[in-house]
């Protein structure tokens, strides 16, 4: 399973990785020159390494070797700066964002189509009124802008429906806007209406778009499809003609049954990539249980492919905070989706 990696997070693991390795060396040294009675370490250079990640492993090997536990000042800027470093860390998780870039190559595409899909925002700001969001999206400049729900968390405080409409309605002046809901904001369909937000809820139906030389449709699952019968079959509300590439929006992974419908990549979120993840192992905990990658339980996250140019899936770990205000090895994120003709 290719699971796409956050190179900005993962420079800022190593970083901490090498100046750890750093800061223990330095105090181990220093305690060795100090009974040695050599030059010393001065004060200075270890809190400077201390600042800039080490603090963690300078403090924990000084406690393990009885170095500088007797000075007060070492004992008590330590933890301190290790509890700033581990706010930044909190921070950088949980309220930046990421953009995860997918290429895909297939025939019917003649020319370069961008597309950005966003999810599961329940309702949070990056910057005022989204504007660090807004300008990412800027920059991706893309030719569609694709919602797969979720857009505020229900029960919760108004202000998060009011920052979803507003991001709506400023993404909507900008990009063409096609949105399909979640489990949460299940009237985002009269919200649009009674704002005159310039998007269109595709509840079981298709756009078709041209953008260039390039026709592609993208077809919209409601959130009611979940709710529907088990015996209910997409193939009674969407028709998928082959010819073009089809793109499908939808909250919740049914790789089977999007795939047997006809849809070439479908685009999802409601996981929110997991919430906290570790490196190699995935998933934590969900309301599914613990360990859920590792258990082969569920896909979390991720793009998902039978085989190359066959049917595609990409989960989006989505942007908001939805239950626990955290995420770890997790940052928010957009997607960006390039589609390409074939080389
Ligand atoms: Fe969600």
């Amino acid at each position: 399973m290719p699971v796409i990696q956050d190179t900005t997070l993962w420079l800022i693991v190593i970083w901490f990785v090498v100046i750890s390795i750093v800061a223990a060396v330095m105090t181990v040294r220093d305690k060795r020159a100090a009974r040695s009675k050599s030059r010393r370490i001065s004060e200075g250079a270890l809190f400077a390494v201390a600042l800039a990640g080490g603090a963690a492993i300078m403090f924990v090997t000084m406690g393990l070797i009885r170095h500088k536990t007797k000075h007060m000042r070492f004992m008590l800027v330590l933890p301190v700066m290790l509890l700033l470093q581990a706010v930044f860390f909190y921070w950088f998780n949980t309220y930046t964002l990421r953009t995860t870039w997918l290429e895909i190559e297939d025939r019917r595409i003649r020319n370069e189509i961008t597309i950005v899909q966003l999810t599961d925002l329940h309702g949070a700001s990056f910057g005022r009124d989204n504007a660090r969001l807004l300008s990412r999206i800027a920059r991706i400049n893309p030719d569609v802008v694709l919602i797969t729900g979720d857009m505020w968390t229900r029960g919760a405080d108004d202000d998060g429906v009011e920052t979803a409409v507003r991001l709506l309605n400023d993404l909507g002046e900008k990009y063409p806007l096609y949105v399909t809901d979640g489990g949460h904001d299940g009237y985002i369909s009269v919200l649009i209406e009674t704002n005159r937000i310039n998007a269109t809820f595709l509840n079981y139906e298709t756009a078709e778009l041209t953008i260039g030389d390039t026709a592609i449709a993208i077809h919209g699952v409601p959130e009611k499809y979940y709710r529907e019968s088990a015996a209910f079959d997409l193939s009674h509300h969407l028709e998928l003609d082959r010819s073009v590439y089809n793109v499908l929006i939808a909250h919740e992974a049914r790789f089977q049954e999007f795939r047997e419908l006809g849809a070439d990549l479908s685009l999802v979120g409601h996981t929110h990539g997991g919430i906290v993840r570790l490196p190699l192992i995935g998933t934590v905990y969900h309301r599914s249980g613990w360990f859920i990658e590792l258990r082969e339980m569920r896909d979390m996250y991720g793009f998902f492919e039978d085989e190359p140019g066959g049917a595609k899936l990409f989960i989006s770990a989505g942007l908001g905070l939805h239950p626990e205000p955290v995420r770890l090895f997790n940052r928010p994120e957009v997607v960006a989706i390039r589609l390409k003709p074939p080389r």
